[in-house]
């Protein structure tokens, strides 16, 4: 490393990490911060990342694990690999974790491994970017990176997932990985685990999680907002859970991320998964990208 990458490394730091701001509470975000804080994640008897399958070794090389804790280490969230530097996540994933105007210093990023707990290849963070528009009480614009101080090693098990910024509609086959937990009060599974999803159409998330709200008022979960959200439903039993937040949900046909996992009624009881729709946020997602990185490469 030169001076001068020094020099320019020092300026991208500052300008990725800015302006604090205090925690909120979390509504049922799919994250897995319920050990760091005693907050109001839900969990219910059918609570599971359900129906999931074991994802084949290194069939998901732009996985990120988000762990924290210097002893115990503890599970947050996913991200994926979106550059050299750059790992795409849940805005609730980072504002979980944010302490006094900063990020732990345990925070690490896992990359490589089908284990959330491997330390094998492990990456410190320099900072956020959030979306400016995100709001927490609503989970909404749920959408943030996280940027790593040295460059991601990339190989056969590490590499960076490519963005589909196509709108998708009703009918798509997606996939998502995750560590989200299988049970209510498990923990989660060590190997990360795959489902396939099916998205719906935006109406019918809306009027669904309408229906869901109805049902289950006590969980007071947001509505959804079909412009930048798109959702997934499989079946009752089947779905997203704590932990899964911050993944990549993934275009099957195309291999391009399409999604982030955001939040749902936990967890796979009968009512739509809900995701950041990431064709919705294109001129943020490059803009940060292009921040945090572009001198990087001087
Ligand atoms: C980093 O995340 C925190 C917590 O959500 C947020 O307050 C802050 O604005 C973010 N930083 C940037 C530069 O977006
Ligand atoms: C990771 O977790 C598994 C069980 O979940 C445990 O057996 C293993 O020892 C852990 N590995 C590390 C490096 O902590």
């Amino acid at each position: 490393m030169t001076v001068k990458t020094g020099i320019i490394f020092i300026t991208l730091a500052l300008g990725c990490l800015t302006t604090p701001t205090p925690n909120s509470e979390d509504l049922s975000q799919f994250s897995n911060h319920e050990e760091q804080e005693a907050t109001t994640v839900k969990v219910s008897p059918n609570n599971r990342l359900v129906g999931a399958s074991s994802a084949r070794s290194g069939a998901h090389p732009w996985v990120v694990a988000m762990t924290t804790g210097s002893t115990v280490r503890s599970f947050t969230c996913a991200g994926s690999i979106i550059s050299q530097r750059t790992v795409l996540t849940a805005a609730h994933c980072i504002d979980s974790l944010y302490r006094d105007g900063a990020l732990p210093s345990s925070l690490r990023l896992s990359v490589g491994s089908d284990r959330w707990n491997s330390t094998a290849d492990q990456y410190l963070v320099s900072g956020n970017a959030t979306h400016p528009n995100y709001v927490s009480q609503i989970t909404k614009n749920d959408i943030a990176m996280l940027f790593t101080y040295t460059d991601i090693v990339f190989s056969r098990r590490v590499r960076p997932i490519a963005i589909g910024y196509e709108f998708i509609g009703a009918g798509v086959k997606t996939r998502v990985a995750g560590w989200g937990r299988t049970g209510a009060g498990a923990p989660n599974p060590s190997r990360l685990l795959q489902i396939d999803l099916t998205t719906i159409d935006g109406e019918r998330c809306e009027r669904d999680v309408a229906e869901a709200n109805e049902k289950w008022p006590n969980m007071r979960l947001p509505h959804t907002e079909s412009h930048i959200e798109l959702c997934t439903f499989h079946s009752r039993g089947r779905g997203t859970c704590n932990g899964d937040s911050g993944g990549p949900l993934v275009r099957v046909s195309s291999g391009k991320q399409v999604g982030i996992v955001s939040w749902g009624f936990p967890c796979a009881l009968g009512a739509p998964d809900v995701f950041v729709r990431l064709s919705a946020f294109q001129s943020w997602i490059e803009k940060n990208i292009d921040e945090c990185e572009y001198e990087y490469d001087e």
